[in-house]
Parts: structure tokens; sequence; C-alpha cells
């Protein structure tokens, strides 16, 4: 695997790929999720880029940016050991020199959900998401289906200004107990640890209510009384796949969605229901 921290020689290192390339952003201290991602991306290129960047725009104020777990050296061994062809593994000084100062706003589906929680999220994710893809300029970008708003709103990104890009969603990666894999998890404490697949039980429940023909209100109301009372509750509810609109009634194909806290820790998952 080779590596670059900068934008020049990165660009270099990915003329020489043998194409398709797929490419595989990521904010690093990565595990099995991840790794599934390297996997889809070998299926699609022959050649495969990915990124490690801690982006601070994503990060409000009071977020964990200086905490967000960094693991360089297990990163690089685990890329390389799943068949990584390139690295890009830039500081926020190569990524937002001095000057810089552009924002993407996508709109409206940018500003709920995680959105309204997180004011200026995924402006972030999506100015650095459009740069990264204009320095690798993949054939297809692999995204990870355990974020579902994130992979809506890049995929309007995408659309709306017309990146020629694919993009492969990946179906989310769990531990045994239906936990979703996450960077995040490493923060929870042993009790939160074992209180947290509540959250996916609670989504399936909301699911398994809803196609047997219950109202969202009922539904609902099931994922509540699932989810444990050590949880703190942001969300649940039902959008539309495409635009994350709020849905009043059960309309494939869909998400349920979730995010609770954990003691300081937010999580969020959610369930794909197709058409
Ligand atoms: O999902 C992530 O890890 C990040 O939001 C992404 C897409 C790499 C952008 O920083």
């Amino acid at each position: 695997m080779q590596v670059a921290t900068a934008i020049a020689p990165v660009r270099e290192l990915i003329r020489a790929l043998p194409g398709p390339v797929a490419f595989v952003p990521t904010m690093g201290a990565l595990h099995d999720g991840h790794l599934s991602l390297v996997d889809a991306a070998r299926e699609h290129a022959t050649g495969i880029v990915a990124s490690v960047f801690v982006n601070p725009l994503q990060f409000g104020p009071t977020e964990d940016y200086a905490k967000y777990p960094r693991d360089y050296d297990g990163d690089f061994a685990k890329l390389a050991a799943a068949g990584v062809d390139v690295l890009f593994a830039p500081d926020a000084t190569a990524m937002y020199p001095t000057g810089f100062s552009t924002t993407v706003d996508i709109g409206p589906m940018a500003h709920v959900f995680e959105g309204e929680i997180r004011k200026t999220h995924f402006a972030g994710v999506v100015t650095v998401v459009a740069k990264l893809l204009n320095i690798v300029q993949p054939d297809v970008l692999v995204l990870g289906q355990k974020d579902a708003q994130q992979t809506a709103v890049l995929r309007k990104l995408i659309r709306d200004l017309g990146y020629p890009v694919d993009v492969q969603i990946v179906p989310t990666s769990r531990e045994p107990d239906g936990l979703a894999r996450s960077s995040r998890n490493a923060f929870l404490t042993p009790e939160q640890r074992a209180a947290a697949p509540t959250l996916y039980a609670a989504l399936v429940g909301m699911r398994d209510a809803l196609l047997a023909g219950k109202s969202k209100y009922d539904a609902t109301e099931t994922a509540d009384k699932i989810l444990t009372e050590h949880a703190l509750l942001d969300y649940f509810d039902i959008v539309d796949a495409d635009t994350f609109e709020v849905l009043e009634t059960l309309r494939p194909p869909a998400f349920v969605i979730g995010a609770a806290r954990f003691g300081p820790t937010r999580l969020l998952d959610n369930l794909w229901i197709p058409d």
C-alpha cells in the first residue's frame, strides 16, 4: 500500500492505478465495518483508494473532535492487509489551507434529524467529501448504510452537482448481539455496552410492527418499550429512503431510524425496508 499525505502526490499515485478505481472515505479508528467497505470496493473496482482524515469541519464546537479515537498505525496495518492500494492521510492543513472558506450545503435534507441536532455536521461532511471526490476522482464511492442520512445526503450531493461516480451502499456490519459497529462504541462503559444493543432491538421491533400493519404510533411505542431505560432517546422515526422526509405511514423504500444516548455517547442505527 502506498501512502500520501498531500494532494499532488496522491493524485499521481491514483493516476498510476489500474481502473476502475473505488474510494472508501473514513475517519480512521477502523473496525470490521470499515473493512467490509473495502471488501465491497474490491467487487466493483481494480484499484482501491481509502482515506483516513478526522474532519474538523463536521464536529460542532461542543463535540468530540479532540477525543475522536485515532489509531493511525492500526489503521495503516488493517488497510494494507485488506488490500488497499493507495491511502490518503492528509492533515487538516493539507485539506483546509489558510484562507479556505467554501462550504457545500445540499439543502433541507441536511437540516433534519442528525442535521437538526448537529447544526453544521452535514455541511462539514458534504464539503470534505466534495473535496475528496475532486482529489481522488473515483469511478465508485463506497459508503456504509450505518449512517443512512449521511448516505442520502451524499447521494444528493452527487446527483445535484453531477459527479460522475457510482455509489455503492454496504449493509451495516453488526456485532453478534446486533449492535451496529461504530468507532464511537469504543467510548461505551461495560454497562453502556451491555445496554447498547437495545437500540437495534427497538428498531427491529418497530420495523416488524409496521410490517405487521401497526400504526406508526403503535410501532414507535413498541420501540420505546424495548429501548433500555438507561438510554436517553433522541428519536425513532420512519423516513423516505431517498429524501429523508418523515413518513406517517410506511411507504417503502424507507428507513426506520433511531438515535439514543448511552451516557455521553450518541449512537445511531437504522433498518432498510425495501420496496
Ligand atoms: O462516515 C465517515 O466516516 C465520515 O463522515 C466521512 C464520510 C469519511 C467524511 O468525513
